[in-house]
């Protein structure tokens, strides 16, 4: 892509109304711009990230053995009338009437509707377990939105819903969304701690809330300072597997959201307690039979008998996450993507558009970068040199590759890593085999 054709609006002024700094750095970029409170469109270098990031959730999903599906935005209220959540929701749904006067919502969440499908669909014990999975965006009226795109009104979210036909199998099922979200979040450049939390009103019993820990969160954490040392990897795992024990490992360090934390029960040394605040990136309940039993949601088992399935949902805010990454991977001069969720591989710097000969050896790393399957956001305008610096480093590609006149005389051309800030004048072969390794 040719920076001089991209549709990229940058700001020079930092937006009066932007509290924090993703938000910041996202209005700057150009990434997003807000259409109402809370409701944001996703301009061509956010959307790149929204994809890359739905993408890799996707990923984790299909690899856990999760399915796609796509529920649509707009639901019958009726659906809800059957679970009573229809008047317990409150103001945050956004209730609609259509033109026969019939009720309907804009969905916060798909537990009813998933619950229909499935009774619909499902009627032996054969046909358990299941886990179907849609990313798709919800509409929650919260009465603060703020932060941009952390807390919207209008958000893209990834929920599934599993159904087993005993505890242990729920408990399977639980187990396999904890350990691919680890992996979902590692492959992001995140450290996601799973933190006990309260089940809200969804209810249940069991339930973490992965939080990535940052001032700028609005959730107060408690958390072993051992987490603060913890690398969360995204190790391989087979799926199919006991995963208990891999569960009792990551969860053996204290870690609780602020209403499952009590100061009395808590057995840590104080010296050993980290206080803080976290961003909740994603979030897994199991529920039993919450909404199979008001909605008889039942399989016919082995002796003939009815059970209601036990289901547990699992959230990841995927639009929340382009802010989450931001607010833990920046510096004063921008954005520093981590390679995974980078909407461009390489920024390619011409130093000097117009002349022919950088002209031309910027054409063909650009050539050589898109055929060795590399994304690239080639910098053609006729700016100065410094404002293409200061515009490369705001949007945050991983690597800049720098073409100048003077370098060029002598073969060379520079290389520079965003995250490091380190230089390196290198070959234009040597340039290229590093890019594409
Ligand atoms: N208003 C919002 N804006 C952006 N993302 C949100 C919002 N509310 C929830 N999310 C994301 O969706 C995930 C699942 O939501 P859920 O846990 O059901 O909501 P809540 O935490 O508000 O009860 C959360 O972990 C969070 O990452
Ligand atoms: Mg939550």
């Amino acid at each position: 892509m040719r920076l001089s054709k991209f549709f990229m609006p940058m700001l020079r002024e930092t937006p009066a109304e932007a509290q924090i700094v993703s938000h910041r750095l996202m209005l700057r970029a150009g990434m997003v711009r807000q259409a109402a409170a809370g409701i944001y469109s996703w301009l061509p270098l956010g959307f790149r990230v929204l994809q890359k990031i739905a993408q890799i959730v996707r990923e984790e999903q299909d690899r856990s053995g999760a399915q796609e599906v796509l529920m649509p935005t707009i639901q019958s209220a009726d659906l809800w009338r059957a679970s009573n959540r229809y008047d317990d929701y409150g103001k945050e749904m956004l209730r609609i009437k259509d033109r026969h006067d019939r009720d309907m919502l804009y969905g916060p969440t798909n537990e009813e509707l998933i619950t229909d499908i499935f009774r619909n669909s499902v009627k032996s014990y054969r046909d358990l377990p299941r886990n179907l999975y849609h990313i798709q965006w919800k509409f929650r009226d919260e009465v603060r939105p703020r932060f941009g795109v952390m807390r919207g009104r209008e958000f893209l979210m990834k929920d599934n819903y599993s159904f087993d036909l005993d505890t242990a199998g729920a408990r399977h099922s639980y187990n396999k969304m904890f350990i691919a979200y680890l992996r979902t979040f590692a492959r992001m450049g995140l450290k996601a701690i799973p933190m006990r939390a309260e089940t809200g009103p969804i209810g249940g019993d069991l339930s973490h809330e992965f939080i990535i820990l940052a001032d700028t969160g609005e959730s107060a954490v408690y958390c072993d300072r051992g987490w603060l040392e913890t690398n969360v990897l995204a190790g391989d795992t087979d799926y199919e597997q006991d995963l208990n024990p891999a569960v009792a490992e990551w969860t053996k360090l204290y870690a609780a959201t602020d209403n499952q934390h009590d100061p009395e029960a808590c057995t840590l040394p104080s010296d050993r307690l980290h206080s803080g605040r976290g961003i909740e990136v994603g979030h897994i309940f199991n529920f039993g039979t919450k909404y199979s039993k008001p909605m008889n949601c039942a399989v016919v088992g082995p002796k003939g008998e009815q059970i209601f399935v036990e289901m547990g949902s699992y959230g990841i805010g995927v639009s929340r996450l382009a802010g989450a990454i931001i607010e833990a991977s920046h510096d004063e001069a921008g954005i520093i993507w981590p390679d995974s969720v980078a909407p461009f591989d390489v920024g390619l710097i011409n130093l000097r558009s117009g002349d022919a000969k950088c002209d031309a050896a910027a054409d063909d790393f650009y050539r050589k970068l898109i055929a060795a399957g590399k994304s690239v956001l080639h910098d053609d305008r006729t700016e100065s040199a410094g404002s293409k610096f200061i515009t490369m480093d705001l949007i945050g590609l991983p690597w800049q590759l720098i073409v100048g006149p003077r370098g060029l005389a002598a073969g060379r051309v520079e290389l520079k890593r965003r995250k490091t800030g380190a230089r390196e004048e290198l070959s234009i072969d040597q340039a290229l085999n590093k890019l594409t390794a």
